[in-house]
């Protein structure tokens, strides 16, 4: 049977650390699916529909990696894509203790269910989608740290902001 996995997050922005376990997500699965949030409650800098392009067209040239959103209980996301495996990525111990957290509750709510961690590429351990938003809105330097798509989606985000405010 194929194994599929599935990466969830916010992915607000999308960042080359994503890019670089998704990478080795298709390597090692059969399919990865990259299942963005919908969090209503919180207010993204991307939109849901901005998050979903912007991933889509990363990832147009893999053939075994599919973007779409979800709502809801994770595992029960999980469970109705059929997939058997939930893929997160570990950047540093501080990591750890949340993601060891969800991973045993995940486990809980459903035991055929299993999470694996990955590792980045070491270039990419303290890039988050939290310090490229506040480094670009304060004019520092992100280049090298997102795609391409997404650098010049933030910086055209920054411009309009300028303007407007
Ligand atoms: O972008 P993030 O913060 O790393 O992603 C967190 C995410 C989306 C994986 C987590 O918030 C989540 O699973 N949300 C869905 C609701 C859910 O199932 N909560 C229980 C998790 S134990």
């Amino acid at each position: 049977m194929p194994t599929l996995a599935v990466y969830p997050g916010s992915f607000d922005p999308l960042t080359n650390g994503h890019v670089d376990i998704i990478t080795r997500g298709a390597r090692l699965f059969d399919g990865i699916i990259v299942a963005i949030l919908v969090n209503p409650e919180k207010s993204p800098l991307f939109t849901l529909s901005e998050r979903v392009e912007l991933a889509r067209a990363v990832f147009k040239g893999l053939p075994n990696v599919e973007i779409d959103t979800f709502e809801g209980l994770l595992v029960d996301y999980v469970a109705r894509r059929k997939a058997q495996v939930l893929v997160r990525g570990l950047r540093a111990v501080s990591d750890f203790e949340y993601e060891f957290q969800m991973a045993l509750m995940n486990q809980r709510l459903n035991d055929r269910i299993d999470t694996v961690f990955m590792m980045p590429a070491e270039q990419y351990t303290y890039t988050s989608s939290r310090l490229i938003k506040e480094v670009v809105s304060l004019g520092g330097r992100i280049h090298g740290l997102v795609p391409e798509i997404v650098e010049e989606r933030l910086r055209s985000k920054v411009r309009t902001a300028r303007t407007e405010g």
